[in-house]
C-alpha cells in the first residue's frame, strides 16, 4: 500500500488524513465543498504546527508530511488509491450515494473502509461491487493521540481484506482491536450507555456535573468525566448515535434520556458550540 485516500476532512477526516501521512502514504483527502476542505487542512496544519512547537515533530519533517497530502474536491482524484477511508457525515444514503460513485472511480483491488460509529457497514458494502474489500475502521477522537481502531468485518469481509486492513491500522501506529458488524462495535456499545447514565444521573439529581466527573475521574481514572466527554464527542453526535443503536437493539440502555435531547434541541452542543454540560469561553 501506497495511496491512502480519505473522504471527508472534519474532526475525524482530517485527523485520519494527518495520521496516514505522518505514517508514509500519499494521501488524498477529499472535501465536499472548497469551504469545508479549507477549514480541514487548516486543522490539520495546525495540529502539525502544535507537534512542531512541542518538539515531537521536526520542521523537516512537517514539510516531508505537508508534501504528501492533497486535498481536493473532486472524487476522481482517488482513483488510484490502494484504500479509502471513509469519514463524511454519519448519514446511510449519503455514505451509500458516495460509495456507489467511488465503486466506479477506483480500481477493483482498492480497500474501502468506513469510519462510522454505528451505521451498518454490511449496508454500506451492497451498495458497491467489492463487498469481500470492504470493512469498518473506527478511529477515535483525538485521532492523531488515541491508539485505538476498531477493525470491523461484515459476513461479506474476505480474511484477506481484514488481515490487510489490521496491517494498515498497525502501519499507522495504531493498536486495532477486531469487531463484527454489530451496531457501536465494542467500544460504544459499552461507552453509549455509559454515557447515558450519566446524563439520567444528573437528570435525577444524583450528584452536580462536577461531582458525576469527578467521581469518574478519581475513582475510576478515566482521562475525562462522562460529561466532559460529551462535550468533546458532541451531544449531537451522541444522540445520533444512541438512535441508531436504539434503533437496532431496542434496548432501554441505548435510548437518549429527555435532557439529552433537549440540549441539542437548544443547541448546547458542547465544546463546538461554546455550551454544553460546561461553558467554553474564550481560551477555555
Ligand atoms: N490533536 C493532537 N494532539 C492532541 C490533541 C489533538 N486534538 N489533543 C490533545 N493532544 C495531545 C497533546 O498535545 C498532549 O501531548 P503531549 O502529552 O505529548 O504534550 C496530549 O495529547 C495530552 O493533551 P493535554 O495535555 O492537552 O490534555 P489531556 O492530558 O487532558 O489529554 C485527551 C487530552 C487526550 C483528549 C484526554 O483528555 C483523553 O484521552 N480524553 C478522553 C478521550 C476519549 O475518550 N476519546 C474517545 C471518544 S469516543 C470516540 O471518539 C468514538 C466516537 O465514535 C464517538
Amino acid at each position: 500500500m501506497k495511496k491512502a485516500g480519505v473522504l471527508g476532512c472534519g474532526l475525524m477526516g482530517s485527523g485520519i488524513a494527518e495520521v496516514c501521512a505522518k505514517a508514509g502514504y500519499e494521501t488524498v483527502v477529499r472535501e465536499v465543498e472548497e469551504a469545508f476542505l479549507k477549514k480541514g487542512m487548516a486543522r490539520l496544519e495546525g495540529s502539525l504546527s502544535r507537534a512542531v512547537e512541542k518538539g515531537k515533530l521536526a520542521a523537516a519533517e512537517k514539510e516531508a508530511i505537508a508534501g504528501r497530502l492533497h486535498g481536493t474536491t473532486a472524487l476522481e482524484d482517488l482513483r488510484d488509491c490502494d484504500i479509502v477511508v471513509e469519514a463524511i457525515v454519519e448519514n446511510l444514503d449519503a455514505k451509500k450515494e458516495t460509495y456507489a460513485a467511488l465503486d466506479r472511480i477506483c480500481k477493483p483491488e482498492t480497500i474501502f473502509c468506513s469510519n462510522t460509529s454505528s451505521l451498518t457497514i454490511t449496508e454500506m458494502s451492497a451498495a458497491t461491487s467489492r463487498p469481500d474489500r470492504f470493512a469498518g475502521l473506527h478511529f477515535f477522537n483525538p485521532v492523531p493521540v488515541m491508539k485505538l481502531v476498531e477493525v470491523v468485518r461484515t459476513i461479506a469481509t474476505s480474511a484477506e481484506t481484514e488481515k490487510t486492513v489490521l496491517e494498515f491500522a498497525r502501519s499507522l501506529g495504531k493498536e486495532p482491536i477486531r469487531a463484527q458488524d454489530n451496531s457501536g462495535f465494542v467500544v460504544n456499545r459499552l461507552l453509549v450507555p455509559y454515557l447515558l447514565d450519566a446524563v439520567r444521573a444528573l437528570e435525577e439529581g444524583v450528584g452536580s456535573r462536577e461531582d458525576i466527573d469527578k467521581g469518574m475521574e478519581l475513582g475510576c481514572g478515566h482521562p475525562m468525566g462522562p460529561l466532559k466527554l460529551l462535550d468533546f464527542v458532541g451531544l449531537d453526535t451522541t444522540y445520533y448515535i444512541a438512535e441508531i443503536m436504539f434503533n437496532e437493539y431496542r434496548e432501554k440502555r441505548f435510548a437518549p434520556p429527555p435532557l439529552l435531547k433537549r440540549m441539542v434541541l437548544a443547541g448546547r452542543l458542547g465544546k463546538k458550540s461554546g455550551r454544553g454540560f460546561y461553558e467554553y469561553g474564550e481560551g477555555k
